[in-house]
């Protein structure tokens, strides 16, 4: 008898600049490897060489006339490359896919930061991904200045980085209101210490993902 493969998990890391994603990433796919699982770490825009190249335009501070809908239809066209040519093969091989960034950051950013309406966003989604979607949604959140002075220190500002405070504002008040309409996506205080984050997002992942209701069998 044949006993199907369990497929792995999809697990993205949201919020906006400084939140803590990149040092989460780090933590969240070495306890998924402690688990036994074998992990894919990954981000978006990205995670395929044409993704990167679409990330590289992107964040380049010098591309100031992109269109916000240019910027909508190429962080979707980086991202039907990713789901088809990496994040599903990996979750089909049983493989967990953690995410640095993935749709929600486009209603975030595309929709709440440059005024696209989300039922544009939810038009793409549809179109490009179907169902698709992460199984967790883990949202680093946190105001906007702490975040902007974390992430300033990280050296030079790209494109997305260099707008104004309200921007910011306004992503993460949509990331907050997509956080509220889904149990999808856990909201994580980013203001804590490193250690209490790290905690949080764990034990959110043993309840979610390894909990007794849907353990790993
Ligand atoms: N909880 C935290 N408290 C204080 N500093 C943090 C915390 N989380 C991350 N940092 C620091 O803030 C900076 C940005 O973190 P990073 O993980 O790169 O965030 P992101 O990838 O979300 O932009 C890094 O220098 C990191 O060490
Ligand atoms: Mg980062």
């Amino acid at each position: 008898m044949t006993i199907a493969r369990k497929q792995g998990r999809f697990i993205t890391l949201e919020g906006s600049e400084g939140g803590g994603k990149s040092s989460l990433m780090t933590v969240v796919s070495g306890y998924l490897r402690d688990q036994g699982q074998e992990v894919v770490k990954t981000r978006e825009p990205g995670g395929t060489s044409l993704g990167e190249q679409v990330r590289t335009a992107l964040l380049d501070p010098e591309m100031t006339e992109i269109h916000p809908k240019a910027e909508l239809g190429l962080m979707f066209a980086a991202r039907v490359q990713h789901v088809e040519t990496l994040i599903k093969p990996a979750l089909r091989a049983g493989k967990w896919v953690v995410c640095d960034r993935f749709t929600d950051s486009t209603y975030a950013y595309q929709g709440g930061g440059r005024g696209i309406a989300a039922e544009v966003i939810e038009h793409f989604e549809s179109i490009f991904l179907g169902e698709f979607k992460p199984d967790l949604t883990l949202l680093l959140d946190l105001p906007v200045d702490v975040g902007l002075k974390r992430a300033s220190a990280e050296g030079v500002p790209d494109r997305f980085e260099r707008e104004q405070t309200v921007f910011f504002e306004r992503v993460r008040r949509t990331f907050l209101l997509r956080a509220s309409q889904t149990d999808r996506i856990h909201l994580i205080d980013a203001l804590q210490a490193q250690n209490k984050v790290a905690e949080d997002a764990l034990e959110i992942i043993r309840t979610t993902c390894f909990g007794d209701h849907e353990g790993l069998s």
